[in-house]
């Protein structure tokens, strides 16, 4: 009775071991391999191994060996009658002895014979088989009792439910990475949709030609320089892109007139906001309010823009980046009726009309962003490939834009305060 009870107590301490390797072990491998010496130590069984089953293989992978040796076979195969006989028997010891009418004991009858394997445990976990256990004699010789094959079973429940969460987290990693792989797949295609959309707008626009685009690629600067994650940069380039959807129903003799526009042609010219809005706001835009930066792209910090003359805070954030996108494009392109001014005086505007037409710390950033990469700091030449290289070899630009940045920093925190 003591021995009994002495055995029942270092049994029911493997077990509870077994149960910790089990729920804690982050190495799967490792988890399998000390379950398994517990298993056969705390019975002092000779050798034995732990089994996972593969479904689509319909066959037993030998995760982890105690004194097999290099001849017993790493891989065995189940036919449609083991499996469903196993299921039938379910998380239950079998004596190898007596299940010589199965196909799977016929087939590695010489290899079990050999390594004197005794019982084999199914693990099925909730009608599912998702391992086997093999284990060999017991070290006195003796067979396994009743209460033998209760601690067996026990201890192989743990491992089985090990094994079938090891399955359902491959599963479900399984399923976020091919979930990742179909997002991936759908931000790509929303890309390139707005990118052949911009190219589309631009069209229209011959002496603009490419504007959208670049106005894209101006927000993504700034938003970048602005320090934003990855997925709201490529907000504000969307933004930027298509800022101007709304022009693709303006008529094109308005857009490329080859003058200044009249007081009816500019009125019909300044709807372009609005229709974009319009035309942008029922698609569901993943990563920035797209819609409001088309709406309040010529809106001024100071009241005097369109459509609404909106006052700086009361302009979306988003907008003022298309804003500044925007018109540092239209300066520094030809028009049919101008030449774009030279890189130094564009500067000197932008430091002009911060806090009037622009958002200071927009203008900073811009800046700061421009001499990062005329200063070799920033080694994408972004500006350079957008405004063509010659264009920013101008001796006045680097020392204009350190001016600027002192300026701006002084006032930057200043705010514009509505007047009405
Ligand atoms: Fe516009
Ligand atoms: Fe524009």
């Amino acid at each position: 009775m003591a021995e009994n009870q002495q055995k029942l107590i270092h049994t029911f301490g493997a077990l509870a071991e077994l149960g910790h390797e089990v729920a804690h072990k982050q190495n799967f491998q490792e988890m399998i391999r000390t379950s398994l010496h517990l298993l056969l130590g705390s019975l002092a069984i000779m050798r034995g191994g732990v089994a996972r089953y593969s479904r689509f293989g319909h066959e037993l992978n030998m995760l982890s060996v105690r004194g097999l040796g290099e001849d017993f076979p790493l891989s065995l195969s189940l036919c449609y009658e083991d499996e469903r006989q196993f299921l039938i028997n379910g998380l239950n010891a079998i004596e190898v002895s007596q299940a010589k009418v199965l196909p799977f004991f016929q087939v590695y009858d010489s290899s079990f014979e050999k390594k004197r394997i005794e019982l084999a445990v199914p693990l099925v976990i909730r009608d599912e088989i998702v391992g086997l256990i093999f284990l060999g004699e017991k070290a006195n010789g003796e067979p396994y009792t009743s209460d033998d094959k209760e601690i067996i079973c026990a201890m192989a429940r743990h491992i089985g439910v090990g094994i079938a969460q090891r399955n359902l987290t491959a599963e479900l990693e399984r399923r976020v990475e091919e979930n990742r792989r179909l997002y991936d797949d759908l931000r790509m295609t929303y890309k390139d949709t707005v990118k052949a959309f911009a190219t589309a707008i631009d069209i229209k626009d011959k002496y603009t030609e490419g504007h959208s685009v670049r106005v894209g690629k101006y927000s993504e600067i700034i938003a970048a320089e602005l320090g934003w994650d990855e997925d709201q940069i490529e907000g504000a380039a969307v933004a930027g892109y298509l800022h101007d959807v709304g022009k693709i129903t303006v008529e094109s003799k308005i857009i490329n007139a080859p003058y200044r526009i009249n007081a009816r042609e500019h009125a019909e010219l300044n709807r372009h906001p609005g229709v974009g809005y319009e035309i942008l706001l029922p698609i569901n835009h993943p990563y920035a309010d797209v819609p409001l930066a088309a709406k309040y792209h010529h809106e001024r910090l100071d009241g005097r823009g369109y459509p609404d003359g909106l006052y700086d805070t009361d302009i979306p954030y988003i907008a003022k980046i298309v804003a500044l996108a925007d018109s540092f494009d239209a300066m520094t392109s030809d028009r049919p009726y101008r030449k774009r001014r030279a890189a130094n005086e564009i500067v000197e505007d932008l430091q002009r009309n911060s806090g009037k037409q622009f958002a200071p710390e927009l203008v900073t950033a811009f800046c700061r962003a421009m001499l990062k990469e005329l200063t070799g700091e920033k080694k994408d030449k972004k500006f350079s490939r957008l405004l063509g290289r010659d264009y920013l070899q101008n001796e006045e630009i680097i020392p204009q834009l350190k001016n600027a940045l002192n300026g701006l920093s002084a006032t930057s925190s200043l705010t514009f305060v509505s007047l009405d």
